[in-house]
Order: structure tokens, then sequence, then C-alpha cells
């Protein structure tokens, strides 16, 4: 008989489970406490806790409680795939600002804002320049008398637009660009990093210049800020030192700006509240998870966290692998090692030693977005063989290695794999600018161009033949 899966949520990762499971021929059940998605479906089924059975370690079996209007139901599951986020409970620290209690004017988190009318015409104060913070801050500089942005320490902002116009991901979160960031000296990468940042504009000027240049902390893709800063409209400020009735006192000057409303895009904490410590413990911003994803204590790996990270790239692709790997764990066709090595490397990763090359991920939960991925895909036989490709279909292997990494590469062999990766890869830039493309216009070919690719290809050829040489 088919293993019953329940998962818990259904974003984005709770999705990609279903459809995995499916996949892998397990039977999901998914549970969402609100009324949007569903899955197999529970609409406004929250999850109220997920235990043990008392034979657990035999079966490896969870009891699933839920409430549905008002009515609580239990039921047995083989496997649980927690989906339910991260970005769920607002961190609101409001310890940290003192006077806070005294302000007449309006204050709220990132979470609740909705509509930038409510800054029209009037002092706004946003605080965290994360991508909420600069994005609310930009919106409301459209309506409001005067913006602060107050940062404590900065950081590098993006355009979404990068060099020569292509989408910022495409470009840099290549293979090639990957293996080359990981095989320099960190301080060398972050010289490099600084550099490419500020080709935009100089974030010195501007006063974004993220304090620590030896960590990388989530950039900011942002493609107004530069502008309405410069233009005036929004101020960047360092952190707030005092809150009083109708004013604020920045921590580099004793002049009060008078503030109407405060945005606290201050970012989230997380939690498990429907399971017991003693299966997935919280502590630091982290959970002891092998992989990110399975308890490594459990006698029995039938409980998976999805999308508990934060890879430099989107979460969508790397819970959607996530998925892949877990539920072919879940399954029994991939065997998790002893308990004790899986603390064992859990425990390496959170002392979060710099490996001295490549990025340096400060944070808990950052992680390399194509190394993890790559790791995943390695272990259920989908990580594209360049080598054997570039002697198969060398347009292929040279497409995955310099283009885009794109999700389609995950999907050209192992489980899930996809008829259409290959051509869906071949074709991702015509794809990307039909929607730049509106008005179609003739370019005429250059000939230092067209030499220049003969010339490349030559290279190619000869730096292949050297390395096989
Ligand atoms: C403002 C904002 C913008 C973002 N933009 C991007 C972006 O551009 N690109 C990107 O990659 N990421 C972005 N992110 C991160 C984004 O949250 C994730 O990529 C994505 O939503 C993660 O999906 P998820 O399924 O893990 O979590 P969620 O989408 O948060 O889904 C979790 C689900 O679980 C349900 N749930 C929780 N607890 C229970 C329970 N006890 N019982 C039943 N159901 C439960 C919730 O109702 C929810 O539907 C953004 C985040 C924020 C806050
Ligand atoms: N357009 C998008 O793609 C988009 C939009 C929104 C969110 N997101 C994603 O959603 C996630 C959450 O983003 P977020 O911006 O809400 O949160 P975040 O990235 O965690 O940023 C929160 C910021 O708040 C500030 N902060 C935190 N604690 C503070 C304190 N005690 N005192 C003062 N400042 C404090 C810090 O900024 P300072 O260091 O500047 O002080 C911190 O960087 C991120 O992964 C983000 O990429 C994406």
């Amino acid at each position: 008989m088919a293993k019953r899966v329940a998962i818990v949520g259904a974003g984005a990762t709770g999705l990609a489970s279903i459809k995995c499971c499916l996949e892998e021929g397990l039977k999901p059940t998914c549970f969402e406490r609100s009324d949007d998605l569903g899955g197999l479906w529970r609409f406004t089924t929250k999850v109220c806790s997920v235990r043990k059975r008392p034979d657990f370690t035999a079966t490896g079996q969870w009891e699933v409680v839920t409430l549905c209007e008002g009515k609580q139901e239990s039921a047995i599951f083989d496997a649980v795939m927690v989906c339910t986020g991260f970005f769920t409970n607002p961190n609101l620290p409001l310890d940290s600002f003192p006077g806070i209690n005294n302000f007449k004017g309006q204050y709220f988190h990132s979470r609740e804002y909705k509509h930038p009318d409510i800054f029209r015409d009037k002092s706004v104060l946003v605080i965290g320049m994360g991508n909420s913070g600069t994005d609310i801050a930009v919106e409301a500089s459209h309506l409001a008398k005067k913006v602060f942005l107050s940062t404590t320490g900065g950081a590098w902002v993006i355009s979404r637009v990068f060099d020569s116009g292509y989408p910022w991901d495409m470009v840099f979160m290549t293979r090639f660009q990957n293996t080359f960031r990981n095989s320099l000296p960190t301080p060398i990468v972050n010289w490099l990093i600084a550099k490419r940042m500020n080709s935009w504009f100089n974030h010195a000027n501007y006063g974004l210049i993220p304090e620590d240049r030896v960590q990388l902390r989530e950039p900011v893709l942002n493609d107004e800020l530069p502008g309405r800063i410069i233009t005036g409209k929004v101020l960047i400020k360092p952190r707030v030192k005092e809150v009083k009735e109708n004013s604020v006192v920045f921590s580099n000057t004793p002049k009060e700006e008078p503030i109407d409303i405060i945005v606290f895009a201050t970012g989230y904490t997380f939690a498990f509240p429907f399971l017991d410590e003693t299966v997935v413990k919280v502590e630091d911003g982290q959970a002891s998870l092998y992989k990110y994803i399975f308890p490594a204590h459990l006698p029995k790996p039938t409980l998976a966290v999805i999308g508990l990270i934060k890879p430099l790239g989107s979460l969508l692709p790397t819970g959607d692998t996530q998925a892949r790997w877990a539920v072919r764990v879940l399954k029994g066709v991939i065997k998790l090692p002893p308990s004790s090595t899986m603390i064992e490397e859990v425990n390496e990763r959170k002392k979060n030693k710099p490996s001295g090359f490549g990025l340096y991920y400060c944070k808990a939960l950052e992680t390399d977005y194509i190394t993890y991925i790559d790791e995943l895909l390695t272990a259920i036989n989908a990580k594209p063989n360049l080598f054997s490709l570039l002697l198969t279909d060398p347009r292929l292997a040279l497409a995955i290695f310099f283009g885009p990494c794109t999700p389609y590469q995950f999907r050209l062999t192992g489980p899930g794999k996809w008829e259409g990766a290959r051509n869906a890869i071949m074709t991702q830039w015509d794809r990307t600018f039909k929607a730049t493309k509106t008005r179609i216009v003739q370019e005429s070919p250059s000939l230092f161009a067209s030499l220049l690719k003969v010339f490349s290809f030559l290279a190619l050829l000869v730096a292949i033949f050297l390395i096989f040489l």
C-alpha cells in the first residue's frame, strides 16, 4: 500500500512536495490553514500537532491532529512534510526602540502593509533595509512628504536590470560564475563583488555601503532606490536612537525628525508550534536538520522540513529539489547515514566556519545555492553530467555551464525527469526577451562580433582539447 504523507502548508514548497509525492507513488494529504491554495485538499485546516506514535521506533508513523471549523480530527500518517515557511511570525523588536510607547503616530510591521495610500503627505520612517523595507520606502516616496530609511548595517543594492540589460540572476547565477567565485579566496571575491556592486553607483556616496563586507548579507534587489535617494525622496539614516511623541532621533545627530508613521520592516522569526521540541528544536534561528531537511536524531527519517533555508538564489527551485530528494528518502530508496554522522555534519555546519574560498555566508540557514542544490541532485542522480554532455551534446553542455542555472537543468535526468527540459534550456533567452521585445527591430549583424564568436569557439575547443590531453 502507498505510504500516506501529511503535508503541512500549501505554499510554494507544499505544492512542490505534493507533486513530488505523486511522482513517487506516495499518497499526499495537504493541510492548509488558510482558504487559499490547497493540496489533496484540506482548506482552512490547521495542523495543531504532529506527534510520534507510541510505536514510532518500529513504524516511523505520526499522529496528525487538525482543526477545521472548530472540529478536531486526528489521522495516522507514514510520513510528514513540514512546508510552513519561515516568514510567518513578524519580528517586532520594540524593546530596541526607546520611547516607542510614547509615540503618538502610527506604527506597524511590514507584514501589515498593503497599499502606499496611507503614506500620502505623511513623514514616514521605515526601519530595516531588507527587501521589504526598501520596497516599502520606495513605494512610500511617491506619495509621502518625506521618507527616511533607517539601516544599522547597510546593504548592497542590485538592479534587476544587470549587465547589458540581462536579468541579474540569469547572469550572476551561472555554474561558470559559481565555480569561478568558489575557487578564489574570500577577500578577492568580496573585492570583486564590491567592485561589481559599485559599478552601478558608489554605495558609499549613497550611505548604503555594507558595514561588514567580509560576511555576505542578502543583497537588496531594487531598481529605483538610488534614483529616489538622488532626488531627495528617500533619506538613508543610521539606527534610531530614540523615539519621541511625534519625532525620532537618529544615532548620528541630536536633531529630531518629525515622523507620522513608522514601518518596522524588521524581518521575521519562525517556529513549529505543532511539533514537540524533541522532534525539531529551533535555536539561534536554525534547527538541527540534516541537509537542512531531516531531524538528525530521529531513529526513523519520516519527517522532512522543506524550505527552511536561505540560499543566495530563489527559494522555489531549492524547495522543489529538497522535496524531490526528501520523498526518495521517505520512500526508502535513499538511506540516510547513521544519526551520529548526521549530527556531526549538522554541528559542523552550525559552527559556520569560513572555508576561505568563495562567498562567506554568515547567517544561520544561509547557503550557496548551486552547491547545495547539486549536492541533493547528485544523491538522486539528477545532476547534469557536464563531461559526458560535452561529448554527446556540447551545445547543451555549454548552455548549462555558461548559461543561467535555471531549474530546467535539474530535470534533464533523474526522478521527475522532464522531456521538455533541453528545449527549455536552449530557448530560455528567447523566452526571457519575448516579454521585453514588444517592438520588433532588425539588428544588423556586426562582422567583428561574428569573428569574435568564431575565435571564442576555436579557443574553447583548444581549451577542451588541452583538458582531456
Ligand atoms: C514580501 C516577501 C517577498 C518575497 N519574495 C520572494 C521572491 O521574489 N523570490 C523568492 O524565491 N522568495 C521570496 N520570498 C520568500 C518566500 O516567502 C518564499 O519563496 C515562499 O513563499 C516560500 O514558500 P513556502 O511554501 O516555504 O512558505 P509559504 O509560502 O509561507 O507557505 C506556508 C504555508 O503554510 C501554511 N501553514 C503554516 N502553518 C500551518 C499549520 N499549522 N497548518 C496548516 N497550514 C499551515 C501557511 O498558511 C502557508 O500557506 C518572499 C517573502 C516575502 C515575505
Ligand atoms: N521584492 C522581493 O523579492 C522581496 C520583497 C520583500 C521581501 N523579500 C524576501 O523576504 C524575506 C524577508 O525580507 P524582509 O526585508 O522582510 O526581512 P529581512 O531580510 O530579515 O530584513 C530585516 C531587516 O530589519 C533590520 N532589523 C532587524 N532587526 C532589527 C532591530 N532589532 N533593530 C533595527 N533593525 C533591525 C535589519 O536591517 P538593517 O541591517 O538595514 O538595519 C534587517 O536586515 C527576505 O528573504 C527577502 O528577500 C523579497
